[in-house]
């Protein structure tokens, strides 16, 4: 391991563009959340939830993952729980972060939407001021639910939707192709939201084009799966599509066998605008520093791979042309002096 590298690459400044929010829900805090809030668990404790991280597929992940989020119910749950991510984010030296919440795995159990909304973006305001981060919400549809049920939360969210830049759309991918929500995505588009969607993770790399062609997504969540296409590659690198790949995610959840399996150095050497981030942090192995050092440990990156994913996560967010600007050149400040 090329120690200068993997410093470089933990210190460089860094956007995040793909973590679910209730995907960082650390086993010491759901217990805690748990507790407070009076929350039967299926698990003793910490040390036996955690041993239960062994998945073989999405579905299997998703299971527990909806399991460790029924602990939150007060607005203040939805702080604690963002408030440390973002100083986990802080730490590994993210500078601007795109958050996917899932409104549907909340107000099923009955908990107010003004809950969610208050207290994730109560903590996001705080980290503007406090830790320097700038960020965006972006509200995804849970895709193994129907498209009727996607109408229903887009409606109770309305009057919220200040507090979002856009939707996406998560949870089972396969059988659950882009084309279900063309409708409700063709109104959000409407409404002036920004568009992206999970597509090509465990999907074929038909539902990326479906995402692209039905949706109208302007990123592409995850896409790995986009190398079986040579054509669909084409396109993307043309239309300067991003994919916000997820490599520990992609590991745990048997995408790739291991590390060294990644297509990531492929993805970026076809030109693919591609960046690294967590996806689920606290069930997928680490947050984005131990991605980056997961990838530069195992895979054929070097420093201009290092730059161009930086640069990437950027030029790839929602900010205006002047914000992306003023974060490339501190990547590019950062280079000089590294
Ligand atoms: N929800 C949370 N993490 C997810 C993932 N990796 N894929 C689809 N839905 C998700
Ligand atoms: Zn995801």
């Amino acid at each position: 391991m090329n120690a200068s590298l993997i410093d470089l690459v933990k210190g460089m400044p860094k956007a995040e563009l793909h973590i679910h929010i209730e995907g960082s829900l650390e086993p010491e805090l759901i217990f805690k959340l748990a507790e407070r809030n009076q929350v039967k668990l299926a698990y003793p404790s910490v040390e036996a939830l955690r041993a239960a991280y062994a998945f073989t597929d999405l579905q299997s992940f998703l299971d527990i993952y909806y399991a460790g989020a029924s602990v939150l119910l007060q607005e203040q749950d939805f702080f604690d729980m963002t408030w440390a991510y973002l100083l986990r984010a802080k730490a590994d030296n993210v500078r601007h972060v795109e958050m996917f919440f899932d409104p549907q795995t909340h107000t099923a159990r009955g908990v107010p939407l003004a809950a969610v909304f208050g207290g994730i973006d109560r903590a996001l305001q705080q980290a503007r001021t406090e830790l320097g981060i700038s960020s965006a919400l972006i509200m995804c549809f849970l895709r193994h639910l129907s498209e009727k049920e996607a109408f229903e939360v887009l409606e109770q969210a309305l009057p919220y939707c200040d507090k979002i830049i856009g939707v996406g759309l998560d949870s089972s991918e396969r059988g659950h192709p882009p084309e279900k929500f063309e409708h409700v995505f063709a109104r959000c588009r409407e409404l002036g939201l920004r568009l992206v969607a999970h597509a090509g993770e465990e999907g074929p790399p038909a539902y990326i084009s479906a995402a692209l062609d039905l949706l109208h997504v302007e990123r592409i969540d995850h896409g790995v799966r986009c190398l079986e296409d040579p054509a669909l590659v084409q396109r993307l690198v043309r239309d300067k599509i991003p994919l916000t790949v997820c490599p520990l995610s992609n590991i745990k959840l048997c995408v790739f066998g291991q590390m060294s399996d990644h297509n990531l150095p492929a993805l970026l050497n076809a030109g693919l605008k591609a960046m690294i981030n967590s996806d689920d942090p606290a069930y997928f192995g680490g947050y984005m520093n131990d991605n980056f050092v997961a990838c530069f440990s195992a895979l054929p990156l070097g420093r201009e791979h290092a730059l161009q994913l930086a640069r990437n996560s950027f030029e790839a967010a929602f900010l205006d042309a002047p914000q992306k600007q003023r974060y490339v050149d501190e990547v590019e400040t950062y280079f000089k002096n590294h």
